[in-house]
């Protein structure tokens, strides 16, 4: 006889049925009033047909193959004799549960193994975390193949969003019809990648950011990653998250149990912003998580400013300048270290080059913090070239194959952090250096994929990945006040793992306001905008050799935890002038910018886009509106805003950046050349407000504030 058992959200309601097989999830959505579980498992039990098994094996948490699911199974692996290749799980003791939280035990004694499922879904929250842990309660060694987690959804979510991407394009959006067949996206890459991020948002056709019953996915996973989102003949449709494990990569010996990472899902009725909204909030509770009273402190890193030309006095002055205009940290970026005179030598040796700074880097670090500005130092402490002191004592550090000539990346190797000596000489380095200087800040770099990562003869990428969070965990307890900022080439490691450990995410290599613009987009679909790293570049993007104004790279790059990465000793008066406006109008605004709510607006309008903050009481708001290419029409749409409240009326201005060129066509909007219109929220949301006339690669700030 099965079960039900009912965890309710703030807006949602999982029901899952437990007890006479593998737990499943009977029901996943819309929060039920006081419906009987009983019966809506009963409204949706299914008929037989003809031509099939006598029984239907349930989308359980964990799929079995050896019940007679025929989709992707949650657990695959087998014994050296090929045995428990199949398994099928019974419940073991009733399931436990406590406030917003629910664990379910299973066993097969014919394979020998054990698992346990913890669901976490807090009554005030909406986004529910699921992990499973493995045991090996058999006598012999278990290779395992595959442990994920699995959740049917409704048939009206027929049409899927996920991200494709690469390095300077990262968020890439695409959607696809989900009629029959499997959507598989998989990552070895080592890092959660550009190209195959582990989320997926499945919805009713035509799903748009206010409108549609959207389901959204994350594995929260730094490592490699498995998603799949299927569609099974008899109709049914399931989502699966879990890691990729390579062949050999985890062998449980007896006693023995592993854990896969979270997945992590949430669903709303009202559209794919108020699934993107449910998650940032859940990133939100975290403990640590940055709030107005701790406000971002605006960085200037010194990347695109100088590269590896570091100079003592150079950029004592480019510190005097980030002082100027106002930053409040000043990032020293790759260059610093033993012999980093470009990225064939160095890393790994994390010892300051003597060359460019004969005195340490304590004068630099001293005339930073002596202008009032936090010190960063930059690190990429998973990697080594192999031109370098420490490849050439210790190449047995390597996270790679030595009976193959290893595949480089960027001239460098991956270290093999599960390797203990590897390990500690990382952690001695780091730690040496931020007991040592006065440090606030560390941006940990990750700049190659993981080939053949072989530890102890195995794969490696799960210990690497377990290895670094343990890296992390230290650091961080060791040293508290330090904040740790994720980068890989840009945002290719933007997780929910990783900000377990980290407080910002480089959302991208490209400082090019147009491609920031969609990427931005892209990333808020999972990140709130206080953990998006957004810098003014210079005049011509670095990635893409475009040349757009300060005002647009100003504004896109406002919405986000805003820094300069320019070498503003080569900015004229008015520009640095320009730069210190615009930080100062960040300060004032950072308390909505960051702590208010995400709002992306669609547009029918293929040349704009435009997306937002909205004050949690609705009292005030800013969107940044983009004008991303030329347009078929001479006049654009009027620009019909969401998520405001209705019945308040609003008083929107232009919020003036600084740095634009360009006029407005012949004549600005009639309310433009007025100053400032009063409407209604709903009025805003339903006939919107006419934007000028714009030049494509430009943008305007629009200030909404409730009267
Ligand atoms: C990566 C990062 C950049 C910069 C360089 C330094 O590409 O994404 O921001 O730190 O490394 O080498």
């Amino acid at each position: 006889m099965s079960s039900l058992a009912v965890m309710h959200g703030r807006t949602t309601t999982v029901i899952i049925s437990h007890g006479s097989g593998p737990p499943a999830v009977v029901y996943w959505g819309r929060r039920l009033g006081d419906d009987d579980p009983a019966a809506i498992a009963s409204a949706l039990g299914r008929p037989r047909p003809h031509g099939g098994l006598d029984v239907e094996a349930p989308v359980a948490l964990v799929t079995e193959l050896g019940s007679g699911f025929f989709g992707s199974p949650g657990l695959k692996g087998s014994r050296n004799d090929g045995a428990a290749w199949a398994p099928r799980f019974v419940e073991q003791r009733p399931p436990e549960s406590a406030d917003g939280e629910l664990h379910f035990f299973c066993t097969d004694t014919v394979a020998g193994l054990e698992y346990s499922i913890d669901l976490w879904l807090p009554s005030d929250r909406d986004v529910l975390a699921t992990r499973v842990t493995l045991t090996n309660i058999g006598d012999s060694a278990y290779h395992l193949g595959r442990l994920a987690l699995s959740f049917p959804l409704p048939t009206q979510a027929n049409e899927i969003l996920d991200f494709t991407g690469r390095w300077c394009d990262e968020f890439h959006p695409r959607r696809t019809a989900w009629d029959t067949g499997a959507i598989i996206n998989e990552n070895r890459r080592g890092r959660s990648s550009h190209d195959h991020v582990a989320v997926l948002f499945a919805g009713t056709a035509g799903f748009d950011e206010n409108h549609g019953e959207v389901w959204g996915f994350h594995l929260g996973w730094s490592g490699n990653s498995r998603i799949v989102a299927e569609r099974l003949s008899d109709g049914r449709r399931y989502l699966q998250g879990g890691e990729l494990l390579f062949a050999g990569e985890v062998v449980l010996e007896p006693g023995v149990s592993t854990v896969s990472p979270w997945l992590y899902s949430t669903y709303a009725s009202t559209g794919l912003g108020s699934v993107s909204r449910r998650f940032h909030d859940y990133l939100r509770s975290r403990e640590g998580h940055p709030t107005p009273d701790r406000p971002r402190k605006v960085i200037l890193n010194t990347w695109e400013a100088v590269y590896f030309n570091h100079d003592v006095p150079t950029l004592m002055k480019l510190a005097d300048r980030a002082a100027e205009v106002g930053a409040e940290r000043f990032v020293l970026d790759d260059g610093w270290f033993h012999r980093r005179d470009d990225d064939h030598a160095g890393l790994g040796d994390w010892w300051v080059d003597e060359a460019k700074y004969p005195d340490g880097l304590e004068p630099l670090v001293d005339h930073v913090t002596g202008l009032g500005l936090e010190f960063g130092l930059w690190f990429e402490p998973e990697m080594v070239n192999p031109d370098s002191e420490l490849y050439r004592n210790h190449p047995e550090w390597v996270l790679g194959d030595a009976n193959y000539p290893m595949v480089l990346g960027r001239h460098q190797l991956v270290l093999n952090l599960a390797n203990q000596d590897a390990y500690d000489y990382v952690f001695e380095h780091i730690d040496s250096l931020l007991g040592r200087l006065d440090i606030g800040y560390v941006k940990w770099d990750m700049n190659r994929d993981h080939v053949q990562p072989v530890h102890n003869g195995r794969a490696g990428t799960r210990a690497q990945t377990l290895a670094l969070y343990r890296l992390f965990k230290e650091l961080n307890a060791k040293h508290p006040h330090v904040e740790i900022e994720s980068c890989s080439s840009g945002g290719g490691r933007a997780d929910f793992e990783i900000l377990r450990h980290t407080k910002r995410i480089w959302a991208s290599d490209c400082n090019d306001a147009l491609e920031r613009q969609r990427i931005q987009r892209g990333f808020s679909m999972l990140f709130p905008p206080e953990l998006m790293g957004a810098h003014v570049g210079p005049h011509v993007s670095h990635t893409t050799r475009r040349t757009h104004d300060l005002g647009f790279r100003g504004a896109i790059a406002f919405m986000g935890h805003l820094g300069i990465e320019w070498n503003l000793l080569t900015a004229t008066d008015e520009e640095r002038a320009q730069v210190k406006e615009l930080v100062r109008l960040h300060k004032q605004f950072r308390p909505l910018l960051h702590g208010g709510d995400m709002v992306r607006l669609d547009s029918h309008d293929e040349a704009s886009m435009s997306q937002g903050v909205v004050a949690r009481d609705k009292t005030e708001a800013i969107f940044v509106y983009a004008r991303i290419q030329t347009a078929r029409s001479s006049i654009p749409d009027p620009l019909r805003f969401a998520y405001l409240d209705p019945t308040r009326r609003y008083r929107c201005e232009i919020l003036a950046l600084p740095g634009r060129s360009g006029d407005f066509g012949q004549t600005a909007p009639h309310w433009m050349n007025e100053g400032s219109v009063t409407m209604s929220g709903q009025a805003l949301m339903s006939v919107g407000l006419q934007p000028p006339v714009m030049d494509p690669e430009s943008a305007l700030l629009f200030h909404l504030t409730a009267v």
